[in-house]
């Protein structure tokens, strides 16, 4: 095993052969989801906590499926009935947490950044599972792995991301995992749902799902985020599905053997037909089933790292020029003491 990071916060920053390695440790722990006891003791005596500030179904079911299926003690937390809502700080709350020794604390809050300022914080390894509109690495993961394992490659493969991109943090994540593994990406939706700097994100950019269509591979629908638009971008969601949606006579322009992706949760009826979304070539619940196996993957990896660094062997995740520590843990200690002036 090569890899060595304990936290994961983005797809910025991982390299082409980190992801090659996940991949790879994925594929095998898909084998162990049709297994009659599906069970391994990889993470027996490990705490994973699960803090999530902001609603989910599948990404939270996914990584508690997954925490579960290596045998670690999951305990999940969500905002609502929670000391937050009782005026606690968000750092305090992490304090908290943090006393209670957790082996791996996975995070998703509406606020971009938090899961960064918890692996500052905390002295156990973050997981991001989705922050704002910044990133949902888990999502671009277990996309990629499900291209990969379909069409036996990433490199030269033309995706298609399509639709509310401005405010999709699956989006941003995609496009930089797909990039960077080489795939040709091109993102398009309406114009006042694509983000203002689209042209310099380094992908091609359309306008119509009628422009992209006949050249992809792989066309990724995004939702409409509704939750995460502050004023009404698009007339009606009756207009945007009759303009922009992916219906079967649409779908007619695209390649033969294209395969369709969604993240989940689907509006069926607006940016997908529901007989797209559960015709033929749909992977959408492909892609449920491949999250598991990623999410494994990565508590895997992830734990392996942790224990490596404990012992010495790692490098330290925040390391200053002058620290004497040569731990993350030790590190980020030292580093907490001198804030306090201690
Ligand atoms: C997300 O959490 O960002 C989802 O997986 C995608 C969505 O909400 O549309």
């Amino acid at each position: 095993m090569t890899w060595t990071r304990t936290d994961l916060l983005g797809i910025e920053g991982l390299e082409p052969g980190e992801i090659t390695e996940l991949f790879d440790t994925a594929a095998n722990m898909k084998e162990i989801s049709s297994r009659e006891i599906k069970k391994v003791p990889v993470l027996r005596g490990k705490t994973v906590i699960n803090i999530f500030f902001e609603s989910s179904t599948r990404t939270r079911i996914s990584f508690e499926i997954a925490e579960k299926r290596l045998s670690a003690d999951s305990v999940n937390f969500s905002a609502s009935g929670s000391s937050l809502s009782k005026g606690e700080s968000l750092i305090d709350t992490a304090r908290n947490l943090e006393a209670m020794s957790p082996d791996i604390v996975v995070v998703r809050h509406s606020c971009p950044g938090v899961p960064h300022m918890l692996a500052n914080r905390l002295d156990c390894p973050v997981i991001n599972a989705g922050d704002g509109a910044h990133e949902h690495p888990t999502q671009a993961l277990l996309d990629a792995f499900t291209i990969r394992e379909r069409m036996g490659r990433l490199e030269g493969v033309c995706v298609g991301i399509f639709g509310d991109v401005a405010h999709s943090r699956v989006a941003r994540s995609d496009m930089l995992a797909l990039s960077k593994m080489g795939a040709r990406v091109i993102i398009g939706g309406p114009p006042t749902l694509m983000p203002l700097e689209a042209h310099s994100l380094g992908v091609e950019v359309v306008g119509r799902l009628e422009e992209m269509l006949p050249e992809v591979d792989v066309l990724i629908m995004l939702r409409l985020q509704l939750e995460r638009q502050k004023q009404a971008l698009i007339p009606s969601a009756r207009e945007y599905a009759v303009m922009y949606g992916l219906n079967p006579a649409r779908l007619k322009l695209a390649r033969e053997g294209v395969i369709v992706m969604h993240p989940g949760p689907i509006n069926r009826g607006v940016e997908i037909s529901p007989e797209v979304a559960d015709g033929p070539c749909s992977l959408i619940l492909d892609q449920v089933a491949n999250g598991v196996a990623v999410r494994m993957a990565l508590l895997y990896l992830i734990a392996g790292a942790a224990a490596k660094a404990r012992a010495g062997e790692g490098a330290p995740r925040i390391w200053r020029e002058g620290d004497a520590a040569t731990t993350p843990r030790a590190a980020r200690k030292r580093r907490r003491e001198e804030e306090r002036g201690g």
